[in-house]
């Protein structure tokens, strides 16, 4: 440019002013232009500046699992999937959504109680919704609600063609009756949960004040919107996914990973100790008591489970404390492993890698040393005080077998003499309901028993749903507690928990030999009341905070905790539990920090038969800091990956393939959108703005020195 304004000076002074007319008859038209925009901007103000997005802080989506053969859960596009807001109170609510609106496709907002099989079959034959939000129902549906199977790891316990044909597949009793099986469905649009009241009322308010048809006639735009973001990664199956990791992991250094299988760790302790290294004597008998600590609802890490696992779990928890505290409990001629399974729910993913490990010498104690097996299931909501005993019709084929859960269900009867409750056995012919003992019974015949509060069908009306709370297993606090009160408040639940502990532990003496007076062994409801209140309601609590390790504060939380396997080893649940056990079965020893973190270091000859962990102590009510100190235990850990991946069968229907998919973003939030018509003409006189500011850059970059340069200056010389 510099080098064609050096020539010709004349003829440019021309140009420039023609130029300058030109330009001020151009200036005068972009002038005009720019008023008219601005005004008409004005008007479209609302819609245009409003458009601020409102993030959704308090949402569980729901994602893809994939199993063998099939993908369940939900996925949105890779950018999120957008919809009008439509809220869904009544059946007669979705007309709108489904055929009447105009302005498809539509986020519903739908009521917990709405949320049915039907309703979403429907909801996913048609292309007129982009998502789902769900408010959850306060109080929980009275009808019930669960979204789990009828007939709960069906295939992967122990009844099949070959072994009891005829219980096979939930044909004699259907476990689950109220199971619509929602959570095994594949939905190809995002479903979130809407967990606080208030954000729901967020986005109601958006609702009543754009959406809302007036007096019969459309609502006219701007209009509130929802945006949910839940792509996945994975597709198709287990198969699928792991194979394409795997063929990648060789041929890459960064293979890109897709799906990640289920896993996390079973926890284990046995009453007396033994060296986990060289494992126990083929004639040493163990009786096994066992339970699981997961559960699952239809959303990601939404899985309270307070009937399903947490009460079974914390009733076991209980007997194993009231159990170590016998005196001549050491001499006993058998020992009892208290056994807390992993990823139950996704097809026995803990109990069938426990068995696996025996089979394979990779678990110190092997089928044959054990006696028995005592399972506790679903145990809170009995009704009028009976515990039911459940056996399997077809091990006690075996005479001697049958002897043996004879004796085992007569001496259960025996302990509850004197409480307050009664132990009562179902029916002969009635096969196991749900329970990791069958993944023990499809590897050998052993006698055992399974305890449940429920006859034949669950009496659980919430299994693996959200609703599966506190509340739905009756615990009720006085108002006005504090938080330290309300941890050691003994509600009526611990109580008869504490009961079944009491009964269990008495049991589980007799069963290893003891002969004792058995009325001394003894639940203490104080610590079930602990127990229920720190994982149902609030791990924050001053007794958790003193029973971890110091760096493991962020365990920790003030909302209620959920027991979800996920696939990052040890999730909060699974370290908890841990703890706890170590607490109520440990002993504090004199250990300084240094032998408690490296104990092979000390000379004592035990620490291969113990655990040692450095807790942080409690606060003293006058300081503020804690007294850390030494617990030693015989508490341990083994992982509870599914032997499918550990044997790279993928399509395994021995073993549980489940996985999970990853994802980049899950996010959630509203907003105001404009009409397309408006978006197009915003975009339109958008460019036109855009093309005319580049003109009009162009020719007064230029023609800048004629512009800029003060009147007399000689052009070029300003440099
Ligand atoms: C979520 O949090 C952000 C930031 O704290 C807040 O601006 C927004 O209003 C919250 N969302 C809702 C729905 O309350
Ligand atoms: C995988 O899950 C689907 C949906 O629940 C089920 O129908 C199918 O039988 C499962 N496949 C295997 C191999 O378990
Ligand atoms: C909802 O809002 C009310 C009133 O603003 C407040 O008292 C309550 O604590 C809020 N609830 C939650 C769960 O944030
Ligand atoms: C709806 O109709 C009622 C009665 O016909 C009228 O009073 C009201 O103003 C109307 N509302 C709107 C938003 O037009
Ligand atoms: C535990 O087993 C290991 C390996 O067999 C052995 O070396 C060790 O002495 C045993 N420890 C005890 C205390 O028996
Ligand atoms: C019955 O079970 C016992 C112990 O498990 C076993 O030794 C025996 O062989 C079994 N008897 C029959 C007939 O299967
Ligand atoms: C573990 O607990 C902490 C504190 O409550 C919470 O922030 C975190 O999300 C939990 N982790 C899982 C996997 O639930
Ligand atoms: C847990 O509670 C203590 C008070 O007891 C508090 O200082 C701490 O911030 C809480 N932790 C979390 C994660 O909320
Ligand atoms: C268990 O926790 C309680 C309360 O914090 C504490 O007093 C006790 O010493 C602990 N016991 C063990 C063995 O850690
Ligand atoms: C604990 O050990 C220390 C040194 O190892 C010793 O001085 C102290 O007396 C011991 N305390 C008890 C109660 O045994
Ligand atoms: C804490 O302090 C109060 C008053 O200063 C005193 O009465 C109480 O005994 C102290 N408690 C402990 C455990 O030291």
């Amino acid at each position: 440019m510099a080098a064609r304004a050096a020539g010709g000076g004349r003829r440019r002074m021309g140009a420039a002013v023609q130029w300058n007319r030109g330009s001020r008859a151009a200036g005068a038209l972009l002038r005009a232009l720019l008023f008219c925009l601005l005004g008409c901007g004005s008007c479209w103000g609302n819609s245009v500046e409003k458009k601020i997005y409102i993030p959704l802080n308090r949402t569980a989506p729901c994602v893809r699992l994939l199993n063998a053969t099939h993908q369940i859960g939900c996925q949105s596009s890779l950018n999120g999937d957008t919809g009008v807001i439509h809220v869904v109170e009544k059946d007669q609510d979705l007309n709108w959504v489904l055929a009447d609106g105009p302005h498809p496709p539509y986020m519903v907002l739908l009521e917990g109680e709405l949320f049915t099989r039907e309703l979403m079959l429907w909801l996913k034959g048609t292309s007129r919704i982009s998502g789902l939000a769900v408010a959850i129902s306060k109080p929980s549906p009275e009808q019930g609600f669960s979204p789990g199977l009828k007939c709960p790891n069906d295939g992967f316990g122990v009844y099949s063609s070959e072994y009891g044909p005829q219980y096979a597949h939930c044909n004699w009793t259907t476990w689950n009756p109220l199971g619509n099986g929602l959570s095994y469905e594949d939905f190809n649009f995002p479903i979130f949960l809407l967990e606080d009241a208030n954000e729901t009322e967020v986005i109601k308010q958006c609702y009543r004040d754009h959406n809302l048809p007036q007096n019969g006639s459309v609502p006219e735009y701007p209009l509130c919107a929802m945006q949910l973001f839940a792509h996945m990664h994975a597709v198709t199956s287990t198969v699928t996914c792991m194979r394409r990791s795997s063929i990648q992991s060789t041929f890459s250094l960064n293979p890109e990973v897709v799906c990640d299988p289920l896993s996390d760790y079973n926890v284990w302790s046995t009453l007396k100790p033994i060296n986990a290294s060289s494992g126990i004597a083929p004639t040493d008998e163990v009786i096994i008591v066992a339970t699981r600590i997961d559960s699952h609802s239809f959303f990601w890490n939404v899985a309270p489970g307070a009937e399903s696992a947490v009460s079974s779990f914390v009733t076991h928890l209980a007997a194993a404390e009231a159990l170590h505290k016998v005196p001549d409990v050491q001499m006993l001629p058998r020992n009892i492993m208290f056994t807390f399974f992993q990823g139950e729910t996704f097809d026995y993913i803990g109990s069938s890698r426990m068995v696996y490990d025996m089979v394979n010498n990779k678990f110190p104690i092997k089928l044959d040393n054990i006696h028995s097996f005592l399972e506790l299931s679903q145990v809170a909501l009995r009704n009028s005080s009976v515990l039911w005993m459940h056996t399997d019709p077809v091990s006690q084929m075996n005479r001697s077998i049958q002897t043996q859960v004879k004796t085992l269900m007569d001496t259960l009867i025996n302990s509850s003499l004197g409480a307050n409750m009664t132990l009562q056995e179902v029916s002969q012919s009635q096969p196991l309901p749900p329970s990791s003992f069958q993944r023990f019974l499809k590897a050998q015949d052993i006698a055992g028993v399974v305890l449940a509060d429920h006859r034949t069908s669950f009496r659980n009306r919430y299994y693996q749903s959200v609703y599966d709370t506190a509340e739905n297993i009756l615990m009720k606090y006085p108002e006005g507690l504090s938080p330290e009160e309300t941890l050691d408040y003994v509600t009526d639940t611990a109580k008869s928990l504490a009961e079944v502990a009491t009964v269990v532990a008495r049991a589980l003496y007799q069963l290893a030999g003891g002969t004792g007076n058995t009325s001394a062994i003894q639940a203490d409801p104080r610590t079930v009341s602990r127990m229920l209140y720190g994982f149902l309601i609030k791990t924050n609590n001053s007794w958790f905070q003193s029973i971890i390790k110091q760096d493991l504060k962020g365990l920790l939380g003030n909302e209620p905790p959920q027991h979800y396997i996920a696939v990052s080893p040890l999730v909060n649940t699974t370290q908890l539990v841990q703890y706890v056990l170590a607490n109520l079965t440990g002993t504090v020893v004199n250990f300084t920090k240094e032998e408690c973190l490296n104990p092979e270091k000390t000379s004592s000859s035990e620490r291969e038969m113990y655990d040692y962990t450095w807790v942080q102590g409690s606060k003293d009510p006058n300081s503020t800091s804690r007294v850390p100190f030494c617990v030693q235990s015989t508490v341990h850990i083994t992982k509870a990956l599914s032997p499918a991946f550990e044997l790279k069968q993928w399509g395994s229907t021995e073993y549980s393939t489940w996985t999970e998919s990853r994802w980049k973003d899950i996010r959630a939030r509203i907003f105001l959108i404009a009409s397309k018509e408006l978006e197009i003409i915003t975009l339109v006189v958008g460019i036109v703005i855009l093309i005319l500011s580049l003109l009009a850059t162009y020719f007064i970059n230029a023609k800048a020195h004629v512009l800029f340069s003060s009147p007399g200056d000689p052009g070029a010389v300003a440099y």
